[in-house]
């Protein structure tokens, strides 16, 4: 698989995971329950979106000056 198809499915696939992950800390509000790891849940899949977002972001613009 393609480096860039690979860091694309990650994205895509930690978004669910981040998704999940502020349910729960949603819930956990709502349970009036606090734990460090609940928050770190949803920050830890969050810095890698980060990541492999800015990744994304700047495939487009890296192929154009290839190709200038
Ligand atoms: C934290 C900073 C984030 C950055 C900088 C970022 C950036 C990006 C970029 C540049 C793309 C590619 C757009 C394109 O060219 O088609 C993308 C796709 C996507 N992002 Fe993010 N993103 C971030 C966080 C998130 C979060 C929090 C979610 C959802 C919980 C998310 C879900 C997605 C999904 C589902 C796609 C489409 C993936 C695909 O094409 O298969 N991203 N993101």
């Amino acid at each position: 698989m393609n480096w860039n198809v690979w860091i694309r499915q990650v994205h895509r696939w930690l978004s669910i995971g981040f998704t999940l992950a502020v349910i729960i800390n949603v819930l956990a509000m709502g349970l009036e329950k606090q734990a460090i790891w609940i928050g770190l849940l949803a920050l830890f899949p969050l810095i890698l979106l980060l990541l492999s977002g800015l990744y994304l972001f700047a495939l487009p613009y890296a192929a154009k000056w290839r190709s200038s």
